[in-house]
Parts: C-alpha cells; structure tokens; sequence
C-alpha cells in the first residue's frame, strides 16, 4: 500500500478514534544495525528517517501532540562512541530539521534536563523553542534526558516553592494541578503509547501521564517503523473500547 493510501485509509474508517497524544518509545536502533553487520549509531541515523515519517503521519491524520523518546536519563551510560554519536545526531537533526517543521507548522518542544548537554545544543533548542513556540499544529515533544520520575519530582518541587512562597496551600493540590506542573501542561492526555523492538516496558517514559493510555507493543525496530504500523496503531487503538473504570455497559450508554 502506498503511504498516501494509509492516511486517506485511516482518516476513512477512524477519523472519529485518532488518538489525541500518542507517545513513542523509539526502541531498537541498535539491534537493527547489529543484524546488519553495521554499529549501532547507524541505526540511530536511519531513525531519523522513521521520526521524519512518524511526524508526517502525525500531522496528515490529524494527531494534536506526538511525544518522542529520544533520549533517556540513564542512556548516558551507554559507551561513549555511543553518546557522542547520539548527541552529534541530535545536533544536527536540530539543525537540519527545524525549517521544515516551522513550515509545517509544527511546535518543537523539547522535554527534558536540557542542561546536562552541551552550550551548542542549548542554543539551538533555545532557538528552535523561539521560532515554532506560536505554531498552532502539531505539538511534538522531543523526550532528551527524559525521565518520567524527573518529570515527576520537577512537578513536585515547583509545587512546593509556591506553597513555600505562600502562593498555594498544600491541600489544594489535587491531581489537575499536579498535572499542569508536568513538562506536558496544557496538552491532551496521552491516549496512546507505542514501543517498537519487542520489549514490553516504560523504561521510565511517561509515568505520570501514561495512567489510562492504551499500550501498543510492536516487534518493529525503530528504523523499520513506518506509516503502516503507525496505521495498525492507531486502528488497534480505535478498536478498543476505553472504560476508564466504568463497565462496558456504562460506556455504550
Ligand atoms: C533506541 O534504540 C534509541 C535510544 C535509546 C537512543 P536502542 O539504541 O536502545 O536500540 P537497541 O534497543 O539496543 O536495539
Ligand atoms: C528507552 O530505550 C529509551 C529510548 C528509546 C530513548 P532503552 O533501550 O534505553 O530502554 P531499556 O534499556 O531497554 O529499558
Ligand atoms: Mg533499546
């Protein structure tokens, strides 16, 4: 099928189901390289590629915000051939990538410690912030030294400067607060959460947000990931009935 046809496909028969906020744990670039013969900062780089499509899918089909795991807070101790390969990749997708999601009207958000990388990088997030910060499309999330537990205890510690500061009383933090001190405030909740290459885990992705999102695994290694499993996704999505606690009678009344 050509890709065309899985856009014009999915918005036929689930324009009614696509998920709001879809998050992608980008796993298996290096296990796609390694079968290859290559190292595994080739797999990184042909991820670019299945991040361009992802992103592309995301905005045809109509997905408010895509939230991509690039880079978590323990792969800093991977084996430094490895991070420096990551981070000069980082750099230059920044680089290269960034005019053309302005002109798609994409919100580039990156989420994360972004201090714990290097003054070049800094800038150029600071910059890709400022120019696509009022596009009014896609919102996508780039997760780079990302934790869910970080995010968590960010959102707990800037809770509790303002009940220090007098600005708030304790009890009134109630969930809906919590939430709008996250990195994801004012985005829709994550409806959907994929992981490619075959595990079954967070690796400490979006704790607090992934409550009631529905959970696709694929055997997939990032690099071979495209449109039509993006599709496959978001139809498994569809077809599930979300209950959010409630029995499957209630939900159909
Ligand atoms: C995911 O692919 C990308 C990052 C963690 C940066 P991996 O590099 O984890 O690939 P595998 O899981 O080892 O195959
Ligand atoms: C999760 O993948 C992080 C990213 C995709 C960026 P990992 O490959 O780091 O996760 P583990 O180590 O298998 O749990
Ligand atoms: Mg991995």
């Amino acid at each position: 099928m050509a890709k065309v046809d899985v856009v014009a496909d999915v918005l036929e028969h689930y324009a009614d189901s696509i998920p709001q906020h879809v998050g992608i744990i980008m796993d298996g670039n290096g296990r796609w390289a390694q079968q290859k013969g290559m190292p595994r900062v080739y797999g990184h780089k042909k991820g670019v590629d299945s991040v361009r499509a992802a992103v592309k899918f995301a905005r045809q089909v109509g997905i408010k915000s895509l939230t991509l795991f690039a880079f978590s807070s323990e792969n800093w101790k991977r084996p430094e051939e490895e991070v420096s390969g990551l981070m000069d990749l980082f750099m230059l997708v920044l680089t290269k990538e960034i005019k053309n999601l302005h002109k798609n009207n994409v919100k580039l958000k990156i989420v994360g410690d972004i201090t714990a990388f290097s003054a070049g990088i800094q800038k150029k997030v600071a910059s890709a912030h400022e120019l696509t910060g009022n596009n009014t499309g896609l919102t996508l999330n780039v997760a780079a030294n990302y934790g869910g537990r970080w995010d968590i205890v960010e959102a707990a510690k800037s809770l509790a400067d303002k009940v220090k500061r007098g600005e708030l009383e304790s009890a009134d933090i109630d969930e809906a607060l919590f939430d709008s001190h996250t990195q994801f405030a004012e985005q829709p909740d994550l409806d959907l959460l994929i992981r490619t290459g075959g595990e079954t885990r967070i690796s400490n992705f979006l704790l607090w947000q992934v409550a009631y999102a529905e959970l696709h695994f694929t055997p997939l290694y990032w690099p071979a990931f495209n449109a039509l499993a993006f599709a496959q996704a978001v139809e498994a999505f569809a077809g599930t009935e979300r209950r959010f606690g409630l029995t499957g009678e209630q939900v159909k009344r």
